[in-house]
């Protein structure tokens, strides 16, 4: 039978729809090999995000062409966000590229597979409604057998001002619940310890209960199920999500809350329906609710007509809020958004690189000093694996999702250990076993 291989870049969301894809062909009767090399199908499944996201996606492509060059029967095709927004036009920029398959198309891979293994090429890059893959049990690829991933929702209609996820991605649809504890459940009989429920905007998940009730379901699998989310829009982070968070230990103390911008003109411009005045509102919401709860970000510099003033605002959002962890991104002018039609890209290259490099240095100086005043503390660790640096230690990650090193003694991959953090960098902490 012919074997396929996935690679996937961008978000976590990506990484999500591979293990769809793998079930998918998996069923058809294809098997998942662990490298191109053996490959008869090579998918790319892609981002569009931003320009360089694409470029990198461009390169490998083309650099799979010597591989094709020495196996003639070996298929290349590209699956997600860029299928989606390039289309048939990828086929002919790219010629050793065979087929093109969109987010929401994912099952008529087989059918694909089978028309571009007789020669022809393939394009699907229909967006739906109502497909959320509920019913297909992913394939967990390259995982650690602790820690995964479960999608909740596809798409977003919130429309940014710069982003390209409305197109590629198409509206917004919610998994009916009952199948999401269901997969939750059957991960932690497996023995995993920890689940990511993701989507674009998990505040607006609307199925037969809202998100704070499905959260609160998932929580109740086992207290020694961990559960994390991701992404939040803070105009709909809601209170009774904070409430149902506070009331459960094995809810992770961690929210990914994407700013963007400090500046309310910014905002308004990107078209992120909320002020700096409601974002640092909600802050305030996290840390009552939470006075233990990491918060990270995402930022952009250099967006249309952004001043000096604008980006300062940000700089002074980031030393109010004091993030444990930041994304940080220039802006990239994306075909087909409100900002591309609307708005002129008017920051030169080299100020966006000036200005982000501020942020980065900024948020440096900040989350290691967040870390400082971490030592001392304890923490209980779900403990991952190796550190990379020494067989001698392991690492884990706390509730609040920092990772912490330690020296392994008896501890072992997959339980929770407690750890008191002794010293640290900006980017790690480093404890010893308690007991
Ligand atoms: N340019 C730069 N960054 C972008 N993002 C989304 N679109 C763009 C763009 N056109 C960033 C946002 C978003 C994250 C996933 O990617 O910060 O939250
Ligand atoms: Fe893009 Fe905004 Fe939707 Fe996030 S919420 S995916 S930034 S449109």
């Amino acid at each position: 039978m012919e074997n396929i291989y996935i690679e996937t870049y961008g978000c976590q969301m990506n990484f999500a729809d591979s293990e769809v894809i793998a079930a998918i062909l998996e069923k058809s009767g294809y098997t998942v090999c662990g490298s191109a090399e053996e490959a008869d199908f090579i998918l790319i499944n892609t981002c569009a995000i931003r320009d360089n996201a694409e470029q990198r996606v461009r390169h490998r492509v083309r650099e799979l062409k010597a591989m094709q060059n020495r196996r003639h029967n070996l298929r290349v095709g590209v699956l997600g966000c860029m299928a989606e927004r390039l289309q048939s036009r990828l086929m002919a920029e790219e010629e050793n590229v065979s087929f093109v398959c969109g987010p929401d198309a994912y099952r008529r891979l087989p059918e694909m597979l089978a028309q571009v293994r007789s020669g022809q090429k393939a394009a699907e890059v229909e967006l739906s409604t109502t497909e959320t893959y509920a019913d297909i049990e992913p394939v967990r690829l390259a995982g650690n057998g602790i820690s995964a991933y479960i999608s909740i929702m596809r798409g977003c209609q919130n429309y940014c001002a710069y982003c390209v996820v409305p197109y590629t991605r198409g509206r917004e649809r919610s998994r009916d619940s009952e199948t999401i504890v269901r997969e939750a459940r059957t991960l932690f009989e497996q023995g995993y310890r920890e689940v990511t429920l993701l989507g674009q905007n998990v505040n607006s998940y609307n199925a037969e209960i809202d998100f704070p009730e499905l959260m609160a379901r998932v929580a109740q699998i086992d207290p020694l199920l961990r559960v994390r989310f991701a992404t939040s829009h803070p105009k709909d982070l809601s209170d009774k999500l904070l409430e149902v968070m506070a009331e459960y230990p094995n809810i992770c103390r961690c929210i990914h809350l994407p700013v963007q911008s400090g500046s309310n003109r910014m905002l308004k411009l990107m078209n992120r329906k909320y002020t700096k005045e409601w974002y640092l509102d909600r802050v305030e919401a996290i840390r009552r609710h939470m006075p233990d709860c990491s918060i990270t970000t995402d930022v952009i510099a250099g967006f249309s007509t952004e001043t000096l003033e604008d980006h300062e605002a940000t700089l002074e959002l980031f030393r109010t809020v004091k993030y444990d962890y930041a994304y940080m991104f220039k802006y990239s002018l994306r075909e087909g958004t409100y900002a591309w039609k609307h708005l002129a890209d008017d920051i030169p290259e080299e100020e966006k690189t000036r200005r982000l490099n501020e942020i980065i240095a900024l948020q440096g100086e900040i989350a290691l000093e967040n870390n400082k005043h971490e030592v001392g503390k304890e923490y209980e660790v779900l403990v991952e694996g190796e550190s990379h640096r020494s067989k001698e230690q392991l690492y884990g990650r706390n509730s609040q999702n920092k990772v912490i090193v330690f020296d392994r003694k008896d501890a072992a991959p997959g339980t929770y250990r407690r750890v008191r953090v002794d010293s640290c960098t900006a980017a790690t902490l480093i404890g010893v076993l308690v007991q």
